[in-house]
């Protein structure tokens, strides 16, 4: 599912595995690290790709190819919890320009 944090930013939540623990989910960001393109799942090759220059990313979010495979430069990865059946995503509610330089952690959201 594709979550639209209020800041803005674009994040591709994917379930990995059959529980429903945090480790059975990922939050990775759909902009490209190379230069800012909006990545897509492509379920049949089981990859993020990248089409301004044809980045290739795997399920959770490694480069595996194109300029950011090149560069090391993974999908942003998003710390996340599950809580009562909810999934709660650790993101800025500012805007990137305007965030502070430490976001707010999972301990300091639930206390
Ligand atoms: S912007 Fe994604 S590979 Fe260049």
């Amino acid at each position: 599912m594709l979550y639209r944090a209020p800041s803005g930013e674009s994040i591709h939540v994917t379930r990995q595995g059959a529980q429903v623990t945090a480790r059975d989910f990922v939050a990775l960001s759909s902009t490209c690290p190379h230069l800012g393109c909006r990545v897509h799942w492509e379920a049949g090759n089981n990859r993020y790709f990248c089409p301004c220059h044809n980045g290739v990313f795997d399920p959770s979010g490694v480069a595996t190819g194109g300029p950011p495979a090149e560069a090391g430069q993974s999908l942003p990865r998003y710390p996340l919890a599950v809580r009562d059946g909810l999934i709660f995503i650790e993101v800025s509610a500012a805007p990137p320009r305007a965030r502070a330089a430490e976001p707010m952690t999972l301990t300091q959201w639930f206390g």
